[in-house]
């Protein structure tokens, strides 16, 4: 039951408290041979982050009624995925950045070979956790084997993946605005998806709602890239802890560079309007859900 004075920083707040406990759980730690390796894991992972895509799965899994503590391991697992997608796509071969988090860059501390294979284990090891039986508590393995199914579709070349290869071919390439919503959908929007699919799915969501939470998802999913497209123009780097203008800088294909500043903010406006209409089938217990909406597309970092 959500209360009338909640409030979303204080939700925010709790639900990165949930899941930096179970992540130190679950990562190996560095007196687990090779030492360095588990180091450059931990690095990126601990550097901070918002942790938005394990919090949307917990409030998904929240909105439909379900147990947060079957959702931990999974969420746990979509932020490792998800960290491991930024040490690969800040190296020089990709974006070639040199902050993440506030920090200097995995392979600016440990040298791109190291970073490379930190990501490679952070990815492997989200698949470790999730197909391990013991830590899914009341989740059945049918469920259990659905929630792995789609993190590995959305993580993939058919996700994730896919929209890092087109997001390169891109640069410094005329686009038209399906190829850049292709791009955004699938790079960063597959992911956020993943988490509120695998959140409802976990919740034991009706087929109407899981319909329902996807086709929230989708949107949000694809504003929160539009707003990181907007805050690489106008935000700030020590507050955005990530270098600035880098998208302007490779030519990238963005909502920003295709429809000005003033056309890439109404459109993320619009999305958080489908993202809160896909809700209105849910009372109070998808508060914390519309409310995140409206921070995806008015966040400062
Ligand atoms: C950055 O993601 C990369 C994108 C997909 C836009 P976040 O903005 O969620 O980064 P962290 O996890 O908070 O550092
Ligand atoms: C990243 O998109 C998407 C990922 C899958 C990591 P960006 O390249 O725009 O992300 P930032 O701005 O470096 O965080
Ligand atoms: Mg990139
Ligand atoms: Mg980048
Ligand atoms: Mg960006």
């Amino acid at each position: 039951m959500v209360s009338e004075n909640w409030q979303l920083q204080a939700y925010l707040k709790e639900h990165v408290k949930l899941v930096d406990a179970a992540m130190d759980r679950y990562l190996p730690g560095v007196e687990t041979l090779p030492a360095t390796l588990h180091d450059a894991m931990r690095y990126s992972v601990f550097a901070g982050g918002k942790r938005i895509r394990p919090i949307l799965m917990l409030a998904a899994c929240e909105a439909v009624g379900g147990d947060r503590e079957n959702v931990l391991p999974a969420a746990c697992a979509i932020e490792m995925i998800h960290s491991y997608s930024l040490i690969h796509d800040d190296l020089p071969a990709m974006d070639d950045d040199d902050f993440r988090r506030g920090n200097p860059t995995n392979h600016k501390v440990y040298g791109e070979a190291t970073a490379i294979l930190a990501g490679d284990g952070l990815l492997t090891e989200a698949f470790h956790l999730l197909s391990n039986r013991s830590v899914w508590g009341h989740v059945t393995a049918d469920i259990q084997l659905e929630a792995i199914h789609i993190l590995a579709k959305n993580a993939g070349s058919r996700g994730m993946v896919g929209g890092q290869v087109v997001d390169m071919e891109m640069e410094e390439k005329p686009v038209d605005l399906p190829t850049v919503e292709y791009i955004h959908t699938h790079k960063t929007g597959a992911l956020i998806l993943a988490a509120i699919e695998v959140g409802a799915i976990l919740g034991g969501a009706s087929t109407g709602q899981r319909q329902a939470l996807c086709r929230y998802g989708e949107a949000a999913g694809l504003a929160f890239q539009v707003a990181d497209d907007i805050l690489d123009i106008v935000a700030d780097q020590s507050q955005l802890g990530k270098d600035v203008g880098s998208d302007q800088q490779r030519s990238k294909a963005t909502y920003p560079a295709l429809l000005g500043l003033a056309g890439a903010r109404q459109h993320a406006n619009e999305l958080r309007e489908t993202a809160l209409s896909s809700l209105q089938l849910f009372g109070d217990s998808a508060r914390p859900l519309r409310e995140i909406a409206s921070y995806i597309v008015d966040r400062s970092f």
